[in-house]
């Protein structure tokens, strides 16, 4: 068997992104320029992004801080609240800025604060958004206490969103950065596509999720840069993602959830949720395929599937990976301190060839 040296894919889309705002947006955004065409970008900030017009405002302030010459096209979300009307739907459907609308349920990770309560309260703007074929992006884990933490994307799918698929069969949806074996069976056999015949409920699929289990946390002590929302699972749960990301299923589809936060924030005594991927996601994601021999079907899973689901056309121009062996740097500038790297000082197979 000769090994593959060279990859070759369409450039690709980050679909589930947090850039952040100000010097962290001034840092964060280049690495995702550098890799992907376009990112949906989470509303998820402080204040959250709920007005279109809170969107359009952030949408200059990421073009302008852009690496000169970068083609890069952010895709902006709305955050859903108990208060969105069916009115901010339809606005934000004109505006042809917003692509979709995300739910954190209230407290389920950062910044969520401002969350959807109870979801019979957004029935309004969930009709809206089926009507006017507005894509919901779903943070899928239930925020009640009882619940163990590693139970709360399984309960979700139960206690929810068999009920709002039920409620709203056309609605487009995103089960975002699925972790387990139940969410992954779950989008598998939801086999309802639109005229178009785009399928109804689709899921996005982190690296991290991808590459580790739970232990990953663990490992010789406690290893806050492995920890993010939904937390990483047992083995069962990774390889039935792997097998779900590498099916060749238009259901499912790159979204890295790249979400940094500098490492006084996570080096705490009570650290933040996310691991930062931007800076080495399409290597990442390689290392994740490659596991399965499953390199060649990389391309669909990071520059088609998406792309379709969102009634996006295909990327041109492409991104070359190489098989040469490199080391992720310990730290990486961030926001006037400093970030670390998912997989940092550790080796990695392939890199991305970027002109200089
Ligand atoms: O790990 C996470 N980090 N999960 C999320 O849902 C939010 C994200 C963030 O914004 O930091
Ligand atoms: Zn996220």
């Amino acid at each position: 068997m000769t090994t593959i040296q060279t990859l070759t894919l369409t450039r690709p889309d980050d679909f589930h992104l947090h850039l952040r705002d100000g010097a962290a947006l001034r840092d964060a955004l280049p690495w995702t320029a550098r890799q992907f065409a376009r990112a949906i970008v989470m509303p998820n900030l402080k204040p959250p992004v709920v007005r279109l017009q809170q969107a359009l405002e952030y949408r200059g302030r990421i073009l302008a801080a852009l690496p000169d010459g970068s083609e890069f096209t952010p895709l902006m979300t709305l955050y859903l609240t108990d208060d969105t009307t069916p009115a901010m739907v339809e606005e934000a459907r004109r505006s042809g800025v917003v692509h979709a609308f995300k739910l954190y349920p209230a407290g389920a990770t950062t910044n969520s604060d401002s969350g959807v309560t109870e979801l019979k309260r957004i029935y309004p703007a969930l009709e809206a958004m089926q009507r006017v074929r507005m894509p919901l992006l779903i943070h899928g884990e239930v925020t009640d206490p009882e619940i163990d933490v590693f139970d709360r994307e399984v309960v979700f799918i139960e206690r929810h969103l068999i009920a709002l698929r039920r409620a709203f069969p056309e609605l487009k949806i995103v089960l975002e950065h699925i972790t387990t074996a139940q969410a992954a069976q779950f989008v598998g056999e939801a086999h309802e596509r639109d005229a178009h015949g785009v399928p109804r409920l689709a899921a996005t699929i982190t690296a991290h999720h991808l590459l580790h289990n739970r232990n990953a946390m663990f490992k010789g002590g406690m290893r806050p840069h492995y920890y993010c929302l939904p937390v990483l699972k047992r083995e069962t749960h990774r390889q039935a993602l792997l097998d779900a990301a590498t099916s060749g299923d238009d259901r499912f589809f790159l979204g890295t959830d790249s979400a940094p936060h500098a490492r006084h924030a996570k080096e705490a005594a009570c650290g933040c949720a996310g691991c930062f991927t931007a800076a080495n996601a399409l290597e990442l994601y390689c290392a994740a395929f490659e596991q399965r021999d499953a390199l060649h079907r990389l391309d669909d899973f990071a520059s088609r599937f998406g792309a379709a689901f969102y009634g996006l056309p295909r990327n041109s121009g492409d991104v070359t990976l190489k098989r040469t062996p490199w080391n992720v740097p310990e730290h990486l500038p961030y926001a006037d301190t400093d970030i670390v790297p998912l997989h940092a000082g550790e080796a990695m197979e392939w890199q991305v060839q970027i002109d200089a």
